[in-house]
């Protein structure tokens, strides 16, 4: 079928908005028109050439749209009850409404099996590098095959994506705010939840508030921490780090460490969650937790960064520092979970989306996401 789609030819070029071509789908693959497609900072890595990719491809990860097409042996609707919580595909039928995963687990590999689907060993060998698990190029554009970044591909009017990577959600929602679930929310949620375990009464300081720094930062309340300091260079996140329950917020280009022991009657936070991802930002992160506290990392910055510890003082206070993807969870039982809370007003994802774009407008949205305008920019069919 005929369909438009962003597609970045040169890394450091603004993408292409174009006509494309898009094969049925196989088996085991969903055909999904997009109605929302959150612009995050994993989309701009890429576009500006922070991370080494193949082009031509399709950007986008973070979406929501409805499935009109199924290939010829997607499980039946309803097969995967009973199938063990989250190692198993989100089965799904046409005009299903759906949150794309960017992390389709197979479901039984050994990290599936032991219930760590975002680490799933197929994500190695085909997701992260745009390929769908059938191995099948299913885009085109001029006369050349179009890679599907994260295999979810949704700056396009249409995708086929892994059954598993389809998470059907209920029809009454909104899609801008169903699209933030796909990547921001999840991985912010889940890094509080799933990999440090917050518990109630902490003190965790959030280093970045944007897409996902504002999720860790209702993440942290929803957990009800005592105090939530928010740390960023601009003042436009900084003021919706207080919407999403950020109790204090400190200019980055304060001393930070400092600012966070005269917060902690001296001692430092419990946990410090890291979503820029750069040397200088760890090391902060790393300076900012107390005695036996963690610090979470899930800010990636550019593909070849390397941190430094200071090692001593790392084992002598006991600190701990945790690598965090996707919300360490399993997408699969986490976004629907996800969509409860949203459901029950406890979870905000409409003051999420601060910015919408048409299709033809993706570059505007990536030049606002680099200059950290806040929360989440959001392509609108
Ligand atoms: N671990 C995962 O699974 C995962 C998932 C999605 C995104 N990411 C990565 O997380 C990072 C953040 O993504 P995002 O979409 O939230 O980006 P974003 O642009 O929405 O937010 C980043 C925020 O960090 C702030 N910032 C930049 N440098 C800073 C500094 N030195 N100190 C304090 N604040 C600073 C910016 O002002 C901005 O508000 C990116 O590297 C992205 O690739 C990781
Ligand atoms: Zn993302
Ligand atoms: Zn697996």
């Amino acid at each position: 079928m005929r369909i438009r789609a962003a597609i970045l030819w040169e890394q450091g070029q603004p993408l292409c908005v174009e006509a494309a071509e898009l094969d049925a789908p196989g088996p085991g693959e969903v055909l999904v028109e997009i109605k929302a497609a959150g612009v995050c900072h994993s989309d701009l890595h890429p576009a500006r050439g922070d991370w080494a990719m193949r082009v031509p491809v399709v950007l986008g990860h973070e979406g929501a749209g409805i499935v009109r097409g199924v290939g010829p042996a997607v499980t039946p609707f309803g097969a995967a009850q009973g199938a063990p919580s989250g190692s198993r595909g989100a089965r799904v039928r046409e005009g299903d409404h759906v949150v794309l995963c960017w992390a389709p687990a197979c479901g039984v590999c050994p990290p599936c099996k032991e219930g760590r689907a975002v680490l799933c060993d197929r994500l190695e060998k085909v997701t992260y590098r745009n390929k769908l698990p059938s191995g099948a190029a299913r885009l085109h554009a001029r006369g050349q095959d179009v890679a599907p970044f994260l295999g979810t591909a949704c700056f396009s009017d249409f995708v086929i994506v892994p059954e598993e990577a389809a998470v059907p959600v209920p029809r009454d929602l909104r899609f801008d705010a169903l699209a933030t679930l796909g990547c921001a929310v999840l991985t912010g949620v889940g890094a509080v939840t799933n990999a440090a375990r917050v518990p109630p009464g902490s003190r965790v300081v959030v280093i970045g508030a944007g897409g996902i720094g504002l999720n860790v930062i209702q993440g942290a309340a929803i957990e009800k921490c005592d105090q939530i300091v928010a740390v960023d260079l601009r003042p436009a996140p900084l003021a919706l780090a207080k919407q999403f329950g950020a109790t204090h917020t400190i200019d980055a280009s304060a001393n930070v460490p400092a600012a966070i022991r005269d917060l902690t009657a001296g001692r430092g936070a419990d946990f410090v969650f890291d979503t820029v991802g750069s040397p200088a930002t760890l090391a902060t992160a790393l300076a900012c937790a107390r005695k036996g506290g963690a610090v979470v990392l899930t800010g990636l910055s550019r593909q070849d960064s390397q941190g430094s510890i200071a090692m001593f003082p790392f084992v002598m206070q006991e600190k701990r520092l945790i690598g965090s993807v996707y919300g360490s969870g399993q997408p699969l039982r986490d976004i629907p979970r996800l969509v409860a809370l949203y459901q029950a007003g406890t979870l905000k994802l409409n003051e999420l989306v601060s910015r919408t774009y048409a299709l033809d407008k993706v570059n505007t949205a990536l030049t606002a996401l680099a200059a950290s305008d806040g929360a989440r920019g959001v392509i609108l069919w």
